[in-house]
């Protein structure tokens, strides 16, 4: 009928190499995506933890408040100005969008529309400036 005596050393392959697996990858934890730090600053224009979860919230506050209600005073970090501003602002600080929002953003699968319009850092010249 069947060939028993190949069969049953073939399931217990079978089942070994399936709980191998299991094994292997159980107790793997997945790793936030790690991003680049802005080179020379300490803090950002919020703590980091509201910056984390809120980001883009605060963008849109930004936005309103400057294009809707016309305030564009600037914002105070570690006493000194920033512009409160996507490109001006955000980006004078995290000068790679690579490095910073796309690792995080792909990881997440978001893909903001914002760069249709704002200009994204050049990478290579951001960073030499910044040193
Ligand atoms: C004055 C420089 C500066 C400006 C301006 C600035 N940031 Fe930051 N940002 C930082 C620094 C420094 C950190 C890291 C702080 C830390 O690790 O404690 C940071 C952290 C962050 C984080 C968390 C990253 C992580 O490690 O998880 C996000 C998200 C972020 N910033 C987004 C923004 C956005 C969006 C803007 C504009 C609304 C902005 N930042 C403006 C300096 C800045
Ligand atoms: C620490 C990781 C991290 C970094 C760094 C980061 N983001 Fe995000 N961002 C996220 C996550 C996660 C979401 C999705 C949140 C959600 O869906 O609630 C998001 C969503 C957004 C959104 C809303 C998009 C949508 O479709 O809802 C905008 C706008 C945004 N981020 C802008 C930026 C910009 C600009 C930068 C760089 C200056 C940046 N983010 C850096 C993690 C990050
Ligand atoms: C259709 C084009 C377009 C898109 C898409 C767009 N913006 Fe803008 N945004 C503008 C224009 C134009 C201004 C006005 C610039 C000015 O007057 O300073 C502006 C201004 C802003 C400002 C205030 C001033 C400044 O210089 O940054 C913020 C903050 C901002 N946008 C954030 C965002 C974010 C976050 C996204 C993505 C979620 C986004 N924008 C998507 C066109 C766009």
């Amino acid at each position: 009928m069947y060939d028993g005596g190949k069969i049953i050393p073939g399931l217990i392959i079978f089942v070994g190499l399936m709980l191998f697996a299991f094994f292997n990858n159980a107790g793997k934890k997945v790793e936030a995506p790690v991003v680049a730090k802005p080179y020379g600053y300490k803090e950002c224009v919020k703590p980091v933890e509201y910056m984390r979860d809120s980001h883009m919230e605060l963008l849109n506050q930004w936005r309103d408040e400057a294009l809707r209600e016309g305030k564009r005073e600037p914002v105070e970090v570690d006493g000194k100005l920033y512009e409160k501003s996507l490109q001006n602002g955000c980006m004078h600080c995290h000068t790679s969008k690579k490095k910073f929002c796309d690792v995080c953003h792909q990881f997440a699968s978001v893909y903001p529309y914002c760069w249709d319009c704002h200009v994204p850092p050049q990478e290579d010249m951001a960073m030499e400036e910044a040193k």
